[in-house]
């Protein structure tokens, strides 16, 4: 997604035989594409036959109802629901479609299998907690304050070394990738971007783990969870390259771009897919003409429905609002400051906020436990 990237030992020439020089044993190439051979890749180097599998069986079927039934309002709900598990069963999913779904994750122990959403792209923010991503491609720890990019169908294990753990779940069909006004037409990251490749953490391969025979891995797909047992260890790699590979960015390293007038959150951009955009506001000075509304004017963003994560600090346009919360702000209904924001907002010089937003370019709906913890008087706090 960033840049090309290597780790281990790869061949010279693709698609040629390529030997353990120890057991003169052929490696096992594979190409991990997406949108057929057309968009980003890496090829990977196996120690063994990757689809080498010895049992397929259904564990569960996903039924991810949403309430189609609400009135058009804007929402606000609390994320303080905490079911127990691993990073499947703890998960409470809060609202989305059939192409993403915005959830929260809460682990309270590690998962003890493999796991592979071969649904869906995933980036999980880490609000709480610390660990590391195990995967095919090696290594990366990740802290509080990291997003964590994991392309559809990588096999890994997101182990944590904390006891409390929360995390921002974005699960998407279609493939992230840098924002094309942040790029050159060759791909580099432009200077006026609000953030470099360097920022980007890759993983380390560590050495092929060969041991285990008989692996179980769970896989989504088809709202359905497949458990396959593998012959031999996924994490058998001596080598990959290519561009496509799960990486890790903290929010303290994006550079906020800040303007003379109100700079609307594209700017903020982190990431983009053909359904979404992700955005972030962090800690920043504010817009400098003499007269400026350092806060949002009111939008009427028609094409979009709007969700909003609440992480910390100080929600300026906001009322009623709590680390933790998610607002839906949908299309079909003005949204802004609510009474007294403005004029409390004029001569402000910066802002402590730190929030991510959500903007989907389809309708989104909410499930059953939003609507559970909805405020039910949020959609009239702009009443004088
Ligand atoms: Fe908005």
């Amino acid at each position: 997604m960033i840049a090309y990237h290597k780790e281990g030992n790869v061949s010279t020439k693709k698609h040629t035989a390529f030997y353990d020089e120890t057991t003169k044993k052929l490696y096992r190439e594979e190409l991990f594409g997406s949108c057929g051979f057309e968009g980003i890749y890496s090829i990977k180097y196996h120690q063994n036959i990757p689809p080498a599998v010895t049992e397929s069986i259904v564990l569960d079927t996903i039924n991810c109802h949403w309430e189609k039934d609400m009135p058009l309002q804007a929402m606000h709900f609390k994320t303080h629901m905490v079911n127990d598990g691993d990073i499947l069963s703890s998960k409470i999913s809060y609202c989305g479609n059939d192409r993403v779904t915005i959830s929260i994750v809460t682990p309270t122990k590690n998962q003890d299998y493999y796991y592979k959403n071969a649904g869906c792209n995933e980036c999980y923010y880490v609000h709480e907690g610390h660990g590391c991503l195990y995967s095919e491609f090696g290594e990366i720890s990740f802290k509080e304050g990291d997003y964590i990019f994991i392309p559809k169908s990588m096999i890994y294990k997101l182990l944590f070394n904390s006891k409390k753990n929360k995390l921002l779940l974005i699960e998407s069909v279609a493939h992230f990738r840098i924002p094309n006004e942040f790029k050159n037409n060759q791909g580099q990251i432009l200077e006026h971007a609000p953030y470099s490749e360097r920022d980007f953490k890759t993983p380390t391969l560590k050495e092929p783990y060969i041991e285990e025979s008989n692996v179980k891995v769970i896989v989504k797909k088809n709202n359905k969870l497949t458990q396959l047992t593998l012959q031999h260890s996924p994490f058998d790699l001596v080598g990959w390259d290519g561009y496509l590979y799960p990486c890790v960015f903290n929010i303290n390293d994006y550079s906020p771009i800040v303007g003379k007038i109100h700079q609307p959150p594209s700017v903020h951009k982190v990431i983009e897919c053909d359904d979404f955009m992700v955005t972030n506001f962090v800690p920043r000075l504010l817009d400098y003409h003499q007269n400026a509304i350092p806060i949002p004017y009111y939008h009427s963003n028609i094409d979009c429905d709007e969700i909003l994560y609440y992480l910390k600090g100080n929600f300026m346009s906001r009322n009623g609002i709590e680390e933790g919360s998610i607002t839906l702000h949908p299309s079909g209904i003005p949204h802004g400051p609510q009474p007294g924001k403005i004029e409390a907002s004029l001569g402000a010089k910066e802002v402590n906020e730190y929030a991510i937003m959500i903007d989907v370019y389809r309708e989104v709906f909410i499930s059953p436990q939003a609507r559970s913890q909805l405020d039910k008087n949020y959609f009239k706090s702009w009443v004088e």
